[in-house]
C-alpha cells in the first residue's frame, strides 16, 4: 500500500467560528486507513463541529480538509456532496433514517448513490444481509423505522455507515435514546465493522472503555486538538 493510499483523512490548521465563538483554532489531524482514533473533550468543546468539518457537512473559515487526497474545502458543494456520498460513512446524533424505506433499503442507500470501491455489479442484497446479521437486526429487515427500537435504529445507522467499505468513518456517540451499555455496545460493533473493512475511523465517545477500544485518543480542548494518552497499540 502506498502512503498515499494510506493517508485516509487530514485536516490541516482548520479554523471555524460560530457567533462570537472561536470553535475550532487550527485543529489539524492526520488518520490512517485501517486506524481508529477516538475523540473526546467536554461539552461544547467542538466534537461534533469537527466531525462535520470532516465530512464537508461545514466549511471551516480557514484551513484545509482532504479526503482520500482530495480536498473538500476548496472544492464546489456538489463535489463535495459526492466525495462524502463515496468515500465516507457517518453516524451522527439525530441522524434519521428515511422513514419510508424498510431497514434494509435505508442500509442500501450508499451502495446506490455512492461509489462502491467493491464495485457496482455486487448484489446489495448479497452486501447487505450478513452485515444486518451481524449487527443482529436481520429479522426486521423489512421493517420500517418508526417500527424498531432505538438501539435496532442505531445498528442500522452503523450499518449504512459501513456498507459501502468506506475510506473513512466519522461517528458520534449518541447520548440519547441508549443506555450506556447498548451505546457501548454500539460502538464497539461499529469499531470492530469498520476495522474489518480498514475504514479509517474517527469516533467522538465519552466512554473510556470505547476509547480503550481505538489505537489513538485525541482530546480538544480549547479548539485544538491534544494527545493525552500513549497509544493502545504497542
Ligand atoms: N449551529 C450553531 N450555531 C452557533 N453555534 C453553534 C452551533 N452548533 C454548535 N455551536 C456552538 O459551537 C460550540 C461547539 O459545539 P459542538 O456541538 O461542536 O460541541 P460538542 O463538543 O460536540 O459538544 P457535546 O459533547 O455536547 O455534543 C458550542 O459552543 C456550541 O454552542
Ligand atoms: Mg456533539
Amino acid at each position: 500500500m502506498s502512503k498515499l493510499a494510506e493517508l485516509a483523512i487530514s485536516a490541516q490548521g482548520v479554523t471555524v467560528s460560530r457567533g462570537d465563538t472561536l470553535v475550532l483554532d487550527g485543529a489539524s489531524l492526520t488518520v490512517s486507513s485501517g486506524e481508529v482514533v477516538g475523540l473526546m473533550g467536554p461539552s461544547g468543546s467542538g466534537k461534533t463541529t469537527l466531525l462535520a468539518v470532516l465530512a464537508g457537512l461545514l466549511v471551516p473559515t480557514s484551513g484545509d480538509v482532504s479526503i482520500g487526497g482530495d480536498s473538500i474545502t476548496r472544492v464546489g458543494d456538489r463535489r463535495r456532496s459526492a466525495i462524502r456520498l463515496a468515500k465516507l460513512g457517518l453516524v451522527f446524533q439525530g441522524d434519521e433514517l428515511l422513514p419510508d424505506l424498510t431497514i434494509e433499503e435505508n442500509v442500501s442507500l450508499p451502495l446506490r448513490f455512492g461509489r462502491s470501491a467493491i464495485g457496482s455489479t455486487t448484489d446489495s442484497r448479497e452486501m447487505v444481509r450478513p452485515v444486518l446479521e451481524q449487527l443482529e437486526i436481520d429479522a426486521i429487515a423489512e421493517r420500517l423505522p418508526e417500527e424498531v427500537s432505538g438501539g435496532q435504529l442505531q445498528r442500522a445507522a452503523i450499518a449504512r455507515a459501513i456498507i459501502h467499505r468506506p475510506l473513512g468513518v466519522l461517528a458520534d456517540e449518541p447520548t440519547t435514546s441508549l443506555d450506556g451499555e447498548a451505546s457501548r455496545n454500539a460502538m464497539s460493533l461499529l469499531i470492530g465493522l469498520a476495522r474489518a473493512s480498514g475504514s479509517a475511523v474517527i469516533v467522538v465517545t465519552h466512554d473510556d472503555a470505547v476509547a480503550a477500544g481505538c489505537d489513538r485518543v485525541l482530546t480538544l480542548s480549547d479548539g485544538q486538538l491534544r494527545s493525552p494518552l500513549r497509544d493502545h497499540r504497542l
